[in-house]
């Protein structure tokens, strides 16, 4: 009885595998060698049929932000059937809202041979090119996206940024995008999820376009983009690979290292879009250096740039849709096989700085949790919790008037990051008060400013925190001769000298946990 059950769930168990490996996977996960995307199962090569998909928030109710087009079954399911029309293996889309289930339509899209690119970050939670940062809650809103996707074979990759920095003003945005790059590759690796290529899309600026992809192609694997997208809206109406400035481009980026492809794609100057491009792009004037791109967008909206308009089930095609069909039927790009591939350009070196390029190559620190609530919990002098997070840039300005500032800190063209460059304002805001209160002879009025700021009622620094500021210091340190920068100064410069406000923060409280501890003993 018992050896007849268990036969039969060997059968079940033999039957359910056969059946999933007969039905087979239409989306195996796909691998980079030199600059060109592979099939993992056969070694065939993978160029992007893209279709970027989201619609926007317009209709949206109930305070959400997001329309996370991987969340609704019901409109992925009636999507599918004409984004294969279109001969569609990729979709972007912009942003994911972590706290739904993707499980139907990612299974879907798998069946169907279709892969998802994401970006990490959403209009919420973003790099900002005018104040940017790596903070916490960004790692933290980065690896949430990276969970909730990572189980899925037919992730292509994310993007850690998209346009961060789009012009020769804001370089210095750029060493935050590749930190966190970075960290998201750490993050996969260190969790033992499949190796999923991180990557950035980045306009196309007549300025900074080469240097912004060899910012990002160069330096160690482990901070290095894995592939590199760019906007591009160069080919308009009927044009020409020479003409449109394709040709200009290809040479241009004919030595990445990595792969290249448009992150997004389709100039509507011209209505219908006649899509010419798509025989160029998927062509061999351009396959050596171009894994192909993402037509820029599915849904018809108020920017004119769709190819279906949609109202509940129905969807509507229109003649950028047809002849974007047509266009992608016919094409028939040269597929090489990984197994007789070698990649003619392995690395490159990171872009020289000048005029139009100034971002540094020391790259900001990870985002530590355990510091910043640490040192929180050190200090004396902190912000009232009823001030308006608003209302903290006059404070910060005045303080930063009056004493140094370099702890919290972060400058992306000199590559100099406060250790607690990372924190929340709060943290620093704190930080900041403390410091101010300590210089000004530790009395009550030096911690008020109009009652925004008080002193701490206990400060109970957790024993736990000295491990951690011990190997913050370390970890800083090493981080600071692993960046080979040569031209910068590299992370953790703050906690090196003993002349370190933080240093000697973080012995200051070490020595009250050891005298604490030497108490307790007596
Ligand atoms: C390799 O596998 C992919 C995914 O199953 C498939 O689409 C493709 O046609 C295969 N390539 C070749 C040359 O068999
Ligand atoms: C929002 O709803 C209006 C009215 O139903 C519709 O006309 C419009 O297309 C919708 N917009 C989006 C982006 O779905
Ligand atoms: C994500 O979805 C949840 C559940 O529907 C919703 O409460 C939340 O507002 C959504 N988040 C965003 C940013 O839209
Ligand atoms: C650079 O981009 C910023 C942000 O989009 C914009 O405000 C600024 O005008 C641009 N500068 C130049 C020189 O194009
Ligand atoms: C590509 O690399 C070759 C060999 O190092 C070099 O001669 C050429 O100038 C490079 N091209 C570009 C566009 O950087
Ligand atoms: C970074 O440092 C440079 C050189 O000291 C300075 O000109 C620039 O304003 C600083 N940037 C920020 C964002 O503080």
């Amino acid at each position: 009885m018992q050896q007849i059950f268990l036969l039969t769930l060997v059968t079940l168990f033999l039957k359910v595998s056969m059946a999933q490996s007969s039905s087979g996977n239409q989306a195996p996960a796909i691998e980079i060698v030199g600059n060109k995307f592979f099939y993992s199962n056969n070694g065939s090569q993978f160029y992007i049929q893209g279709i970027a998909y989201q619609a926007d928030t317009a209709n949206l109710t109930g305070g959400q932000t997001i329309n996370d087009p991987l969340a609704d079954f019901e409109t992925c399911s009636r999507d599918v059937p004409y984004l294969r029309e279109l001969n569609t293996n990729t979709l972007r889309v912009y942003a994911v809202n972590t706290s739904l289930d993707h499980s139907r339509c990612m299974d879907l899209l798998q069946r169907n041979g279709i892969y998802v690119i994401a970006d990490l970050s959403e209009p919420g939670l973003s790099i900002n090119r005018d104040d940017p940062e790596w903070t916490l809650k960004l790692y933290e809103r980065y690896t949430s996206v990276v969970d909730v996707l990572a189980g899925y074979s037919n992730v292509l990759g994310f993007f850690a940024g998209n346009e961060v920095t789009n012009n020769a003003s804001n370089t210095d945005a750029s060493p935050f995008v590749k930190a966190a790059l970075r960290d998201t590759k750490a993050y996969i690796k260190e969790k033992g999820y499949r190796k999923i290529p991180v990557g950035y899309s980045s306009n196309d600026d007549e300025q900074t376009r080469i240097a912004i992809a060899n910012y990002f192609a160069c330096g160690d694997e482990d901070e290095k983009a894995d592939f590199f997208g760019i906007n591009m809206y160069e080919w308009c109406g009927t044009s020409s690979f020479r003409t449109s400035g394709y040709s200009d481009r290809t040479q241009e980026f004919s030595n990445l290292s990595i792969p290249l492809f448009f992150s997004e794609y389709g100039c509507n100057e011209i209505r219908p879009r006649r899509f010419t491009e798509v025989r160029t792009l998927y062509g061999s004037d351009m396959t050596d250096v171009w894994s192909g791109g993402i037509v820029y967008m599915y849904f018809e909206e108020a920017n004119e740039y769709g190819l279906v308009e949609v109202d509940g089930d129905s969807v509507i095609t229109n003649d950028d849709f047809d002849n974007l069909k047509s266009m992608m039927a016919s094409i028939s790009p040269t597929i090489r096989n990984s197994a007789s591939y070698t990649p003619t350009s392995t690395s490159l070196s990171c872009p020289a700085t000048n005029q139009y390029w100034s971002a540094a190559t020391g790259l900001p620190p990870k985002p530590n949790n355990a510091i910043c609530d640490c040192i929180q919990s050190s200090f004396a002098c902190v912000v009232n919790s009823n001030v308006d997070k608003a209302d903290f840039a006059p404070l910060f300005d005045y303080l930063c008037a009056n004493i140094d500032c370099s702890g919290i800190a972060a400058n992306g063209t000199t590559g100099e990051y406060g250790d607690l460059s990372f924190c929340e304002s709060e943290v620093k805001l704190s930080y900041l008060l403390n410091e101010y209160y300590k210089q000004n002879g530790r009395s009550s009025s030096a911690c008020d400013f109009s009652n925004s700021a008080s002193l701490a009622s206990a400060t109970s620094t957790p024993s736990s925190c000295s491990g951690v500021l011990a190997s913050a210091t370390s970890e800083s340190r090493r981080g600071g001769s692993a960046s080979g920068s040569s031209s910068s100064r590299a992370a953790g410069v703050n906690l090196a000298p003993s002349s370190s406000p933080i240093v000697t923060l973080f012995t200051t409280v070490i020595a009250f946990l050891i005298t604490g501890l030497n108490m307790l003993l007596l």
